[in-house]
């Protein structure tokens, strides 16, 4: 369960600007700070081994090695507290709401979006340094290939919808811009990563407009407060979470980059949500509308038990509170028409001005929260065995990427539709949710109402008629495979003039090449038809 603390623990983490400290200077300061166990094994380790670990040890904040530990035990005890009597829902006036909202607001936003897009002003940031644990994966989530006819990696789709995002502000606008983007890597993710990009040829975006960055990492610790050995001469080491975020643009100069570039507003995402509308136009142009300088896009709450976060506000300070942090009576508080009070579920979809993010970088970041994960640490016992624990057996220290909401002087939520902009892929095959089936699934019933919507008639694999729009959606009955390549549609439009009154037999990809063919067969037969 997620509990926090406010101890001032940001110096503690893995900096990689630090000098080498002699093995005297190291032994004293792991005496003092309690962890004279970390060297436990030096007489074991071959020179090389010596020399990498003095190396790991003295990028550490050691002066603050005793704080962090002592402080991860404690917090790690301390039950989470009851917000109950604190929390209110957002007020009406901070929120937006597609599905709620008229044509013309939608219109008025997305050209609004749109717009800024076309000078140049958006940029988009990847939260991509976690490490997959749930997935079980031994590379980047990004890479993942969730089975898609296509084969497409969570990367590769996302690469796709900056160029066609780009494409529609320029047609739009008459212009040629570029979206920046900026990615959160940690040391398990970035080397793969680059690698992985560089061998796909940047999916054709011009790589000076990637912004590869490094977050910074922390000490997993046990709940006595031990540091973890991961191996005789290393320690387990953890990325400080997506809210490691502030830290690592400073440590990078990200925020320096989106100034030369003139980059304005920024759209936050998670590397695992693969519906995400990269730099959403739609979103961007309500923050903007709004004067906002910080903004969060939710999905309605599935059930009042769902264990997402909750955007409210905790004695009128915006925030995410924990489902663990609400008593069931709360969770399950429904308005006069029935709505769940606290219904805005944080989907880890934010929009940022570049001023606020400066203001966060210098003044707000060591306030930020500390939140407990309690994970299984792989490790090696006194004995010197290496033991892969089967329950939670290490503390590792997070910040979250929301925990700067208090900080906001503007804050807004947007509510969007759930099948249409969320699924997240989280755990492996067999899991009931967020699996590699469930959101493939997602995509592939986008992909089919899109296609209906747009006028097609979808057929199985024996030839019969698809059920209309409503009846094709993600969940138990697997959808058609349909696939349309973002290349081709960003969000479903620009679809009718290619597939109006088409009959498809399924399995149908719309790739680039095959919108082209169609687009060509099109042209001769409405030039048929005016002969
Ligand atoms: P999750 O909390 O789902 O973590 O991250 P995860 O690493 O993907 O998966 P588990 O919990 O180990 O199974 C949500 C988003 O935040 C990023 C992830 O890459 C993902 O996009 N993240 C997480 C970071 O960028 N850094 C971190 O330290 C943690």
């Amino acid at each position: 369960m997620p509990a926090y603390f406010d101890f001032l623990l940001h110096g503690l983490a893995l900096a990689r600007t630090r000098k080498m400290l002699s093995f005297e200077q190291v032994k004293r300061s792991l005496e003092n700070a309690g962890q004279p166990h970390v060297l436990q094994f030096w007489p074991e380790l071959c020179e090389g081994d010596r020399e990498s670990f003095l190396q790991e040890l003295s990028q550490l904040d050691l002066q603050g090695l005793r704080d962090h530990c002592e402080g991860a035990a404690k917090a790690a005890a301390s039950p989470s507290a009851s917000l109950d009597q604190y929390v209110e829902p957002v007020p009406p006036q901070s929120i937006g709401s597609v599905r709620k909202s008229d044509r013309d607001s939608l219109a008025a936003w997305e050209n609004e979006g749109l717009m800024q897009i076309s000078k140049n002003r958006v940029g988009v940031l990847l939260l991509a340094g976690g490490q997959g644990t749930r997935l079980g994966v031994q590379y980047p989530k990004g890479m993942y290939n969730v089975g898609l006819p296509s084969g497409k990696t969570l990367y590769q789709i996302q690469a796709e919808r900056i160029h066609k995002i780009q494409e529609l502000a320029d047609v739009k606008h008459g212009s040629k811009c570029t979206i920046p983007w900026y990615i959160m890597t940690s040391e398990f993710t970035l080397a793969p990563t680059e690698k992985f990009f560089k061998e796909a040829n940047y999916f054709g975006l011009e790589p000076s407009n990637i912004f590869f960055f490094e977050q910074r990492m922390i000490p997993a610790v046990t709940f006595d407060g031990k540091v973890i050995l991961q191996g005789k001469g290393k320690i387990a080491m953890a990325p400080d979470g997506n809210g490691g975020l502030y830290q690592a643009l400073r440590d990078n100069m990200v925020l320096e980059d989106m100034k030369k570039k003139g980059v304005e507003y920024l759209h936050v995402y998670c590397v695992d949500n693969i519906l995400v509308k990269m730099a959403d136009p739609v979103f961007i142009g309500f923050c903007l509308y709004k004067g906002a300088d910080c903004g969060a896009k939710v999905v309605e709450k599935a059930h009042p038990a769902e264990p997402v976060g909750v955007v409210c506000r905790v004695q009128g300070i915006s925030q995410v509170v924990e489902y663990s942090e609400i008593q069931p009576e709360t969770a399950e508080l429904r308005g006069p028409g029935g709505e769940l009070v606290y219904s805005a579920g944080n989907i880890c979809n934010h929009f940022f001005t570049r001023a606020f993010l400066q203001d966060v970088a210098e003044k707000f970041e060591g306030q930020m929260k500390q939140h407990v994960a309690m994970k299984k640490v792989p490790f090696v016992d006194t004995r010197g065995n290496q033991v892969k624990p089967t329950n939670p057996n290490g503390i590792k220290m997070e910040k979250f990427v929301f925990d700067v909401f208090p900080f906001s002087r503007n804050f807004v939520v947007f509510e969007v539709v759930r099948e249409d902009e969320f699924s997240p892929l989280k755990n492996a095959d067999g899991a009931a949710t967020d699996s590699p089936t469930t959101s493939r699934n997602s995509l592939l019933a986008q992909h089919c109402r899109w296609a209906m919507a747009a006028g097609a008639k979808l057929l199985d694999e024996h030839g019969n008629t698809l059920p209309t729009t409503a009846s094709v959606s993600a969940g138990d009955n697997t959808p058609a495979h349909c696939e349309i390549s973002p290349l081709v549609s960003y969000f479903g439009e620009g679809l009718e003039p290619l597939l109006k009154g088409k009959t498809l037999p399924t399995p149908f990809i719309l790739d680039k090449k095959q919108a082209e063919e169609l687009q060509a067969q099109k042209h001769f037969s409405d030039e048929q038809s005016t002969m």
